[in-house]
């Protein structure tokens, strides 16, 4: 009923930011297998929700940053490993500034950072001079994007920090994916969380709901096909197929919580081997 509903609303053009409240299902649905409501109690316990790491002391000595604590042990196990030379980063959502500053202290300090915002006034956060650039316009316009992606990229990493909105997490994903992430790259989308909540839920799917179709996609290349057809030098190994894009380069989802990590990566055929 629904998605139904979704449906018609998109056709006729009434999918608006403040979607009403039909369009979101609040409901938990559970295998038998893993019953909801076998449940356990969780608290607050400050002391230990703080992370240890070196970015979090980054952030505690910064200031006006916004972001979850939980955050830092997730963004530590993925940008690590682009530590130790210069990259290029695209953050989406600028607010005060301070999470760009952020990434210049935490990253080679040969590296560019470039925010992008919707709010003019986010403009006084460039410093050019250490290579921390931003850029004014919406998350949702390809051609912003486009041409963003132009003068700064392709990107080492892509966060998506801005609105929120699932629409824009869509949009922003389809623009820059493909066209704007280096290959070995990273593109992550925080507070996903919001995709739970009403007043940001303005696509008939949302940012979830693809990643969750990505999955499948991962798996194209299996789909009417035998183990065998995989097999390492079996004369009937297949030697090459037509796949979609992320099908060919989408190497990992990950699913934290209110973050979704995206690796790309080019693939080549599997193959299996019977030894
Ligand atoms: C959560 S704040 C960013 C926080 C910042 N990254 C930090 O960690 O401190 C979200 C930002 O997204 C911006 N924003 C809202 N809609 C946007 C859009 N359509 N395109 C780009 N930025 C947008 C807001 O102006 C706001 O500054």
């Amino acid at each position: 009923m629904r998605k139904l509903l979704n449906k018609l609303l998109v056709k006729f053009g009434l999918l608006l930011t403040n979607a009403p409240g039909l369009l979101v299902d609040h409901s938990l649905k559970t295998s038998s297998s893993f019953p909801a409501k076998l449940t356990e109690r969780v608290k607050l316990e400050q002391a230990k929700n703080i992370p240890d790491n070196e970015l979090f002391k980054i952030f505690l000595a910064g200031s006006n940053i916004h972001k979850w604590h939980h955050y830092f042990d997730i963004y530590t196990r993925y940008f690590e490993r682009f530590r130790d030379r210069p990259i290029t980063m695209l953050e989406i959502g600028v607010f005060r500034g301070g999470s760009l500053r952020m990434w210049k202290e935490y990253f080679h300090p040969d590296s560019t950072i470039v925010g992008i915002d919707i709010d003019k006034s986010c403009q006084a956060h460039e410093i050019a001079a250490q290579n921390v650039f931003v850029r004014i316009g919406s998350q949702a316009d390809p051609n912003f994007l486009a041409n963003v992606n132009g003068e700064f990229g392709p990107f080492d990493i892509i966060l998506d920090d801005g609105s929120h909105k699932t629409h824009h997490q869509i949009v922003s994903f389809a623009a820059l994916f493909r066209d704007a992430l280096k290959d070995g790259g990273c593109y992550m989308v925080e507070d996903v969380h919001s995709n739970y909540w009403l007043r940001h839920v303005d696509s008939p799917e949302t940012f979830i709901d693809l990643t969750k179709q990505m999955i499948d996609m991962m798996h194209e290349p299996y789909f009417d096909h035998k183990e065998i057809e995989f097999r390492h030098n079996h004369p009937e190994a297949i030697r090459e197929m037509e796949v979609s894009y992320l099908s060919a380069n989408l190497s990992s989802i990950a699913f934290h919580d209110s973050i979704v990590v995206l690796d790309k990566k080019k693939h080549h055929l599997p193959q299996n081997e019977l030894r």
